[in-house]
């Protein structure tokens, strides 16, 4: 095989990945398929790996110094091994309640790589394979990706970073209320149509002027990219990480561009619509404006400091707990994060199995955005073998919490704030809640009386319906078990 086929079966192979790729997503989309869709995309994956290396290696036989192509082959695979042995560390160590702040890492890696890409394609760096007739020599259209490039990806590094931490509780997750906040948002974007502008109309672009503009240019979207994020509160978080899957898939696209990549652009598009989209649908469910969190909560103001004095709440031991449980008739169990904090999905269903036996109906209510991933709480119960048809969604089990005897709140706390029901000053007001204080009695198991991930007081624990069972979620429920 000569070295000239290399770039007919690359581009073949980027055609196969393009295809896995897609029916990546397409498997992803359903619990039943959604093993095959991992498998598709990892096969893909793999595909585009070896073929984007092949014609590297290419690129790097073509030079005519035998000392170079070495060492370039050595960074090459030092660079390789490097990352395949953290990412296999990483994902190794990662437990499931850490994957967003994990997948927001990743993210800001796919921000910086843009914007590296973008500077090397500014100073003139390598960009791909150049066609007989390339458009790009005649207009400036590499200038303007360039800067879009750098834009898209100083965006997604910083809003990335600042997801981490706020996910990874190193920064507060309420909301940054800076005086004029739309204003600055606005006049960032403004600033980066004119930087822009100027940059892509100059005759040259290697300059000292050109390259201060790109600088300026990087600042004001990396300051951008922290500003937006920091300005979302806790709740809206599941949408601020999707948003950033869907940038994070643009900047892709736009390095796909500067490096003459057609799978770099498919890819990224296919990522950054399908992000979008499904920014777009955990809007809906969450009752929230997609333009309002793609605008870093643009027409969300600072509400007044809740000074509001709730009363007294009431304290349950687990024996009690295990009395009424005897007794009722109907109980649905609402899970949220401090159930996979503590693991407390195997106990949880072995109280069911042991309520169900004693022929007491037991359902379980799962919010759509209950724990840190979509979708977190029905992996933890499938995993720990709780019955699929009993675990419904909020919307097929809110009519319902009047007519149970009791509720017990695993762990969650935003999920059943009556707030966002009943208090339109709340930052988490309009968002669709499970209303557990309908029921007869409502036990809430966490281990003290701190707010939820929005940093929103509950009132539910003040309610006169409501007890608090404190202690790790694992262990009471355990207890409940051997007073059972
Ligand atoms: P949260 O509001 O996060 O509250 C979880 C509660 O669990 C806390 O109040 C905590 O109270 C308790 N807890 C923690 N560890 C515990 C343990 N070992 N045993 C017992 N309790 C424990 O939970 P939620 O109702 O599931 O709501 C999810 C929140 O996360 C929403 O605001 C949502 O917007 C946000 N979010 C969701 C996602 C996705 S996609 N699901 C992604 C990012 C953010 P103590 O500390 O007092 O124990």
């Amino acid at each position: 095989m000569t070295i000239g086929i290399i770039p007919a079966i690359t581009t073949a192979a980027y055609i196969i990945a393009a295809l896995l790729f897609i029916l990546s997503l397409a498997g992803l989309s359903k619990h039943e398929t959604s093993r095959s869709g991992l498998t598709y995309g990892i096969v893909g994956m793999a595909i585009a790996l070896i073929a984007t290396i092949a014609l590297v290696l290419r690129t790097v036989f073509d030079f005519d110094d035998t000392n170079l192509q070495w060492i370039l082959i050595a960074l090459m695979a030092v660079a390789v091994v490097i990352g395949a042995l953290i990412g296999l560390w990483k994902a190794r160590r990662v437990e499931m309640t850490g994957m967003p702040e994990l997948i927001a890492l990743l993210h800001s890696f796919v921000g910086i790589a843009a914007v590296l890409i973008g500077w090397n394609g500014a100073l003139g760096g390598y960009h791909g394979e150049a066609s007989a007739v390339d458009l790009r020599t005649m207009t400036n259209v590499h200038e303007a990706e360039v800067a879009i490039g750098i834009f898209i990806g100083a965006v997604t590094f910083t809003g990335s970073i600042v997801a981490y931490l706020k996910l990874s509780a190193k920064m507060k997750s309420a909301p940054l209320m800076l005086p004029g906040k739309n204003v600055i948002n606005l006049g960032s974007l403004v600033g980066f149509a004119v930087l822009t502008g100027f940059y892509v109309a100059r005759d040259t672009h290697n300059d000292t002027t050109s390259l201060i503009l790109l600088g300026v240019l990087t600042a004001l979207a990396l300051f951008l990219g922290w500003h937006l994020v920091a300005s979302i509160g806790g709740g809206d978080m599941p949408v601020v990480i999707s948003m950033l899957n869907s940038y994070s898939g643009w900047a892709a696209a736009a390095s796909g561009f500067l490096l003459n990549n057609d799978l770099l652009i498919v890819t990224g598009a296919l990522v950054g619509s399908s992000g979008a989209y499904l920014s777009y649908i955990m809007c809906k469910a969450m009752n929230r404006s997609f333009i309002s969190v793609i605008a870093g909560g643009f027409g969300i103001e600072a509400g007044p400091a809740d000074d509001t004095d709730y009363g007294e709440h009431r304290e349950v031991q687990a024996d009690a707990v295990a009395e009424l449980l005897s007794g009722a008739s109907s109980v649905v169990i609402t899970p949220g994060y401090g159930m996979a904090v503590a693991q407390a999905q195997y106990p949880v269903a072995d109280l069911t199995a042991k309520l169900r036996a004693k022929g007491i109906d037991v359902r379980f209510g799962i919010h759509p955005v209950a724990g840190r991933l979509p979708g977190h709480m029905n992996v933890l119960l499938a995993e720990a073998k709780v019955p699929y048809d009993i675990v419904l969604e909020l919307d097929e089990i809110n009519d319902d919490l009047a007519d149970t005897d009791v509720v017990l709140v695993i762990g969650a706390n935003d999920t059943v704030n009556p707030a966002a029901a009943e208090d339109p000053s709340s930052p988490i007001a309009g968002m669709p809640v499970l209303e557990v204080w309908n029921a007869r009695d409502v036990i809430v198991f966490k281990r003290s009386m701190a707010a939820g991930y929005a940093g929103v007081q509950n009132p539910l624990f003040f309610r006169d319906n409501t007890q608090m069972l404190f202690g790790d979620a694992k262990d009471r429920v355990e207890d409940i078990i051997a007073a059972l």
